[in-house]
């Protein structure tokens, strides 16, 4: 896709990640609009508040040719497993960056792109981190399962998976605390990679902990 002048929305640009790539867009010449919950634009809690977010920003853009989600909440070790962490694991990284794109479909006047950082999580569910393992999984099978739906219809898919990157998100888990965990990426890194995927049209960015590097398909 082009990004110069690309009307674009990005969720959780209050975050590392959701601030870097807003600020990478629009230094692309997107024309970028920002929604958080520091801002008060909403809470993923809330996943007709979440939709309504995106009707806001096409009537803001007149229209909407890329939406960015990048919300998400860690959770580790046994206090991550109860059924409250759990939906609230699954209410943040699933159900709502789902409301998020639904909500984004009709929006695209024929063509868009979603851009959805779901994570490594997807494909190395990890113990210690089952419950937040398994919400991104069902995230990142949900946008395989809607790359195939929206693919005729020109829509545009992109499921963004890092490994760990220091951004301070395993310090502000709703449960449990990480054991160490070693940074495999950088924050402009992964930026930019993530940029070259939506200009190329890619479908995935994955890391190959063996190898140590990314991927891009
Ligand atoms: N950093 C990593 O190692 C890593 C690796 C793989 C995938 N990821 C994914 O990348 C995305 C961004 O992570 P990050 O590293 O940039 O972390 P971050 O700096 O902590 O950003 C997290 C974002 O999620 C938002 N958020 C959390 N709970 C929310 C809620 N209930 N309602 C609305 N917004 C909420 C935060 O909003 P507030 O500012 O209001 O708290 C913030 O904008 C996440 O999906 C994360 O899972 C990160």
């Amino acid at each position: 896709m082009d990004l110069s002048g690309a009307r674009t929305l990005v969720v959780g640009a209050s975050g590392v990640l959701g601030g870097a790539l807003a600020a990478a867009l629009e230094k692309e010449g997107a024309r970028v609009v920002t929604a958080s919950r520091r801002a008060g634009s909403f809470d993923a809690m809330d996943l007709e508040r979440c939709a309504a977010v995106v009707d806001e920003a096409a009537a803001e853009l007149g229209g909407l040719d890329l939406l960015v989600v990048a919300i998400g909440v860690a959770a580790f070790g046994p206090e991550a497993e109860t059924d409250v962490v759990t939906e609230h694991l699954f209410t943040v990284n699933t159900m709502a960056p789902m409301a998020f794109v639904r909500a984004a479909l009709p929006r695209f006047d024929g063509a868009g792109t979603v851009c959805v950082l779901s994570a490594i999580l997807a494909d190395v569910p990890t113990p210690g981190m089952a419950a937040y393992s398994a919400s991104k999984a069902g995230l990142s099978a949900w946008l395989t399962a809607l790359r195939g739906e929206q693919r005729k219809k020109g829509v545009r898919v992109f499921d963004v998976r890092p490994p760990h990157i220091e951004t301070g998100l395993a310090g502000r888990a709703v449960a449990g605390e990480a054991l160490p965990l070693k940074a495999a990426a950088e924050v402009d890194e992964l930026v930019g990679l993530v940029l070259t995927g939506l200009r190329e049209d890619s479908r995935e960015l994955t890391f190959d902990l063996r190898r140590g590097e990314f991927a891009r398909r």
